[in-house]
């Protein structure tokens, strides 16, 4: 029999849905989620639960507590939109252009208020609730100005958990993956400098463009010579720039790029090779390279016994057949991993149904369907961590 949770769960899908759309159709971007956090700040006093804001700028923190249990646990949503233009045409579209909630963040911190709400309902939890809405997560800084304004010792969590949306993953089916799950990111720029000169007489010059060309292929030796087989490293270059003429070899070329690692040190492997090998294939022209690497995001590492919790949550929600335990890691990053590198926890990912569009798609759209089921398993997360039956 299913569990109660996900019914009750159900009960809010309606007003619930209005609240996503209503986020989905006013997007913003991070650290400017000011009517967003103002909606979610307002919905959780609406609901009894204290609130919190202005912490990291437009973030915002819900504190529900029941009984006298000393445990607590966190529970996290992210609420900010992308810089892009949306195509969906739906009635609840985009209103600002070039703005888009293309990775489903207005799905996210509607789940989030509706397990609050449930939770405040229900009070079915000894301990303490800590809601945390963050800004911010598409590489803005969010969680990490959250954590700067005090984030933990404000409101300490035994544990923290997130919840994002997974285009193709069917409706009301779960996955999780244990270890390091996402990837740390970071993003560099290389700037070569030689020596300018007319197109015609190459002899006077020191040509970046040559440079930055053999800069570039040498770079794709670092991950497949450096960085061992048995580690996962990417280094795409996704950005080369120089000159403006036909007949002109510029003075510099720019090249761009990122790179993707699951350890952190591996990351700092390929930045110090990175450094050598750019530096050195440029002085080898007579030319210079400067260096910018830029650490966005470090890997997000499940918690083993955190990241159980979460799934057996799942599970008690949608059935055990409907949770994958062991997917594959991914590539992308995720800002929460900076809130999971000081408090254990778990990432869980929510079916955004087989026909979605891919995040950071202009077609895509969080599935409302899917609500109710986020809600139930942050719930019983949070049931699961802080069991009434438990004094501490
Ligand atoms: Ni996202």
């Amino acid at each position: 029999m299913p569990d109660p949770i996900l019914d009750r769960a159900r009960q809010h899908q309606a007003e619930l849905t209005e609240i996503r759309r209503d986020i989905h159709a006013h997007p913003e971007l991070g650290m400017e989620e000011y009517r967003t956090s103002e909606i979610v700040a307002r919905k959780l006093a609406e609901w009894g639960i204290e609130v919190h804001r202005n912490v990291g700028k437009t973030g915002v923190v819900g504190v529900l507590r029941n009984g006298n249990g000393r445990a607590s646990v966190g529970l996290r949503a992210d609420m900010d939109a992308l810089p892009m233009q949306e195509a969906t045409g739906l009635p609840h579209a985009s209103t600002v252009p070039n703005r888009m909630h293309a990775c489903g963040h207005d799905g996210h911190t509607a789940m989030l208020l509706g397990a609050a709400k449930v939770l405040a309902e229900t009070r079915n939890f000894n301990g303490t609730v800590n809601f945390i809405f963050q800004p911010a997560e598409e590489g803005l800084g969010g969680a990490e100005a959250m954590i700067k304004d005090g984030l933990f010792a404000r409101f300490p969590c035994d544990a923290v958990f997130g919840m994002h949306n997974s285009p193709g993953l069917p409706l009301g089916e779960f996955t999780v993956s244990p270890g390091a799950a996402m990837a740390g990111c970071a993003f560099f720029d290389i700037v070569i400098t030689g020596k300018g000169a007319h197109g015609a007489h190459p002899q006077q010059s020191i040509d970046p463009v040559v440079v930055a060309c053999h800069v570039g292929t040498a770079l794709q030796s670092i991950v497949s010579r450096n960085v061992s087989p048995n580690d996962t490293a990417v280094l795409s270059v996704t950005r080369v720039h120089s000159g403006d003429a036909y007949n002109v070899i510029p003075q510099t070329a720019s090249l761009g790029g990122t790179v993707r690692a699951m350890k952190s040190e591996i990351m700092d492997l390929v930045k110090t090779n990175m450094l050598r090998v750019a530096t050195h294939v440029a002085a080898g022209f007579g030319a210079e390279a400067g260096v910018d690497f830029r650490i966005l995001f470090p890997p997000l590492v499940n918690d083993a016994s955190e990241l159980k919790i979460a799934a057996d949550a799942a599970a008690t929600v949608v059935g055990e057949d409907r949770i994958d335990r062991n997917r594959a890691s991914v590539m992308a990053s995720e800002d929460f991993a900076f809130m999971m590198n000081l408090v254990p926890g778990g990432h869980i990912r929510i079916g955004n149904g087989a026909d979605s569009a891919a995040v950071h798609n202009q077609l895509y759209d969080f599935n409302d369907e899917a609500i109710p089921y986020g809600v139930a398993v942050y719930a019983k997360i949070a049931e699961s961590k802080l069991p009434r039956d438990t004094e501490s």
